[in-house]
């Protein structure tokens, strides 16, 4: 009779595990408390599979991970692999499998959490990248050529479909609108040098934006949104942008919330199976340390409720997390937390 969702869990590499560990402990609790159930999948992915069989990801497990309600993800990546096999043959495998066209990645600052950025703070840095996770420069096509010589040319093309381009605006217009905050939404392009792409970018932008009249309209090439998102972050609400862009300014955003600690995402697929995880890699230096903030990990979770329909659920980790980061950590750093990684899962089970 209750419901219940299909979890699939991929703990993954490094300090991944661990913080899918304390991720897990809260999603029992908080599935406890509100009255659902979740049965949880796990998949053997990541550098250690690799190295041992020399597979990424078996069709056979993209074809059961279809089946999901949701996937949540540790991390992906090992020092022993070249750079490119997993990230390509794992993490974008799954998104462009999936059809994830949306990476959506929350900056929001925490009460209690440092911020490098002075004189700002929890009023000040609250908004969402919306990011095309599909296409850009990650689709992955372009060529070598003499390879290796003087005469070497190397291709990397920047691919931007119509549909591909206006599911993504569509999506964050849509956003915008059911967010509790500013209704503006800011274009992050740089229409003044890709004038094939961008120029997409931009009238896509501006031709959906019509049906959406309660919504700001606003553009920032991207150089300059950079430095706004440092200056000024309070001006932001909503931005949507392609993949690579999108990649860096999350980072940047991710530092401005107090770091990798706390920073989660998700890989969206609407109507589809969606994959959430904490944005920080798999910190090899730190795994089986238990010293790992796995707060970003459990937000994850918090995301992938929301997602799920479990607004309560979402809004009672989030609101554990904060509580958290407000009245028990010293720092979100790994080692400085005041907490060990387990003991941070428990904290926020506490507070739950
Ligand atoms: C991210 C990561 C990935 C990306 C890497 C690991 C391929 O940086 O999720 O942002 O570039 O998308
Ligand atoms: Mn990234």
């Amino acid at each position: 009779m209750g419901r219940t969702y299909k979890i699939g869990v991929i703990g993954g590499d490094g300090t991944g595990p661990e913080v899918v560990k304390e991720g897990l402990k809260v999603l029992s609790a908080v599935s406890e408390k509100t009255g659902f159930d979740v049965d949880l999948t796990p998949f053997d992915l990541g550098g250690e599979r690799y190295l041992r069989t020399g597979e990424t990801v078996p069709d056979s497990v993209i074809d059961e991970l279809k089946g999901m309600s949701a996937i949540y993800l540790g991390a992906i990546g090992h020092p022993e692999v070249k750079p490119g096999i997993l990230e390509k043959g794992i993490l974008l495998r799954l998104r462009f499998e999936l059809d994830q066209y949306i990476n959506l990645r929350p900056v929001k600052l925490l009460p209690g959490v440092w911020t490098p950025l002075k004189d700002k703070g929890p009023e000040h840095i609250d908004f969402v990248v919306v990011r095309e996770n599909t296409e850009g420069l990650y689709a992955g096509i372009g060529g070598a050529f003499k390879k290796g010589t003087p005469d070497e040319v190397a291709l990397q093309v920047d691919l931007n479909t119509r549909k591909g381009v206006e599911r993504c605006i569509r999506y964050a217009y849509e956003f915008t609108r059911a967010r509790d905050a500013k209704k503006k939404l800011t274009l992050c392009a740089k229409t003044n040098v890709l004038t094939y792409a961008h120029d997409l970018w931009a009238r896509v932008f501006a031709e959906v934006g019509k049906e959406y009249p309660e919504i700001t309209q606003d553009y920032s090439h991207v150089d300059a949104l950079v430095m706004w998102m440092v200056k000024s972050p309070e001006v932001f609400d909503v931005i949507v942008t392609n993949n690579l862009f999108g990649d860096i300014i999350s980072d940047l955003g991710a530092m401005i919330q107090g770091g990798l600690g706390i920073a989660a995402g998700g890989n969206l697929n609407p109507k589809g199976v969606s994959m959430f995880e904490p944005i920080g890699g798999s910190a090899p230096k730190y795994a089986g340390k238990n010293v790992i903030n796995p707060l970003a990990a459990i937000a994850a979770v918090g995301m992938m409720l929301d997602h799920l329909g479990e607004r309560g659920a979402a809004g009672q980790v989030e609101q554990a997390v904060q509580s958290v980061t407000a009245t028990k950590l010293k720092s979100l750093a790994a080692g400085k937390m005041g907490y060990s990684t387990t003991e941070v899962g428990d904290l926020v089970v506490a507070a739950l």
